[in-house]
This record gives C-alpha cells, structure tokens and sequence, in this order.
C-alpha cells in the first residue's frame, strides 16, 4: 500500500514513539521532520551562528548543505547531511532543542526542507511526524492525526529520554523549556503547529504508546 500518514503534535507529546510504532506495525517508513530543523540547528551552532540573534546567516548556510533521507535498511531512513549519517546524540542535545524553533520560524528553511520533506513521498507507505505535515507538506494526506498530552504528562517524558534534558533538570525547568518552544511554533508566522481541520485528535494521556500507535494503524488498516 502506498499512502501518507501525517502525525502531527507539540513538543514531547509522544508523537515520535508512536509514529515509529505505526510504521512498524503497518510496514510502512518512519519519517522525523524533526530531525531535519535539528541537523540544521546543529550546523548552525557549529559554525558559530546563534539561530535566534541571525536568521540570515541561518539562510545563508543553505546553499552549501545536501540534507536528504536515505533508506540504508528497509523502513529506516537514515538521514545524511553532505553525505555524512547526521549523529542524533548531538542533534537531540540540548542546546539544540533550544535554538531549534528559532531555526524552524525561518521562512528560507521552510522552503527549503518542504521540497525535501516532499520527497520522501517516493519511499511507498509513510508515516511522517512533525508540525506541520497535515497542514503544509502533505495537506492531501489521507490520514492525519494531532497528537498531544497535558504539559505534564510531557514533561515526565521527556525527563525520561535520557541526553535530551540539561543535567540536574527538574519537571519545571523541563516543562518551561517545552512550553517556549510550543509557544513559538504556534505563534510563528509560516506553517504553525496546529491540527489540519480533518485530523483525528488523540490525547494520549492515558494511553500507553502502544495502544496509541494500535488506535492510529486500526483506522488505517480499516480505511486503507
Ligand atoms: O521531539 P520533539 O517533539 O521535541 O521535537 P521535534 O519533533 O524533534 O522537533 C523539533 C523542533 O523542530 C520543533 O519544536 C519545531 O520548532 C520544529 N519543527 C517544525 O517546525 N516543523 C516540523 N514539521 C517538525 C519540527
């Protein structure tokens, strides 16, 4: 089967766990958009460009990367940046979590990784994550879900994904961090995070990752 499953959501909503789940359960390809506004910020901070104070020089970068998803083993797509695996200890360190929204408000990055992220669309069944997929990249996609969970319940979890948080973090530095970043992905001008009209809105609060990714492939699987 060849079709695009959109799952969107705020930060640590548990989108990724689940987005992988639903892939694997449907046989289908995971893809983290996420990923890509991370390996930029990534480069960006590593050529010493503060995101937030320089968007330009954030665009200025472009011209000279190559970012683009590979399928190395069936299903997992790795992602490659001028044709070097992009490592995700680093792009899920903190200081990249903290610039990375100011890259994502950047109208000449959008742009750019929305012909990329298009792309992908080549790889049969995918199950695409981010905040923007019901909306922007794949609007036509016949399967979209927002996924969210109380600040909370995100906070603990993202407490739980050991080298993403700051050492010494507690649930409320974590949950201010979480809640800035919500706050300028649904604020930003271009592409903010926010349900397509006909996604399938799904609280997993009391839902196991599991039982979230069932709920996700079962409409598939009885509307594909
Ligand atoms: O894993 P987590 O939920 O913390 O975030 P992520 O999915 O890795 O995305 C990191 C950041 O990239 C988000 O906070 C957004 O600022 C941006 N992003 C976006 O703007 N559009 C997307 N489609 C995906 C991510």
């Amino acid at each position: 089967m060849e079709t695009i499953i959109a799952i969107d959501g705020p930060a640590a909503s548990g989108k990724s766990t689940v987005a992988r789940l639903v892939a694997a359960k449907l046989g289908g390809t995971y893809v983290n958009t996420g990923d890509m506004y991370r390996a930029l910020t990534w480069v960006a901070l590593r050529h010493g460009v503060d995101p937030a104070a320089n968007p330009g020089a954030v665009a200025a970068l472009l011209p000279g990367l190559a970012l683009e998803f590979r399928l190395d083993a069936p299903g997992q797509p790795v992602l490659y940046l001028n044709g070097v695996t992009v490592p995700q200890a680093e792009i899920r360190a903190p200081a990249v979590a903290a610039a990375v929204s100011h890259v994502a408000k950047i109208p000449e990055v959008r742009t750019w990784l929305l012909a990329r992220q298009r792309d992908t669309r080549s790889l049969g069944l995918i199950v695409m994550e981010g905040r923007d997929i019901g909306t922007v990249i794949f609007p036509d996609a016949p399967f979209k879900f927002f996924v969210t969970a109380s600040p909370e319940v995100r906070a603990r979890r993202r407490l739980l994904q050991a080298g993403e948080t700051a050492d010494g973090a507690t649930i409320a530095t974590v949950a201010a961090e979480i809640a800035e970043r919500d706050r300028l992905d649904s604020t930003r001008a271009v592409a903010p995070l926010k349900p397509a009209p006909d996604a399938v809105l799904l609280n997993t609060d009391a839902l196991t990752a599991d039982q979230a990714a069932e709920q996700i492939a079962q409409t598939v699987r009885t509307r594909g």
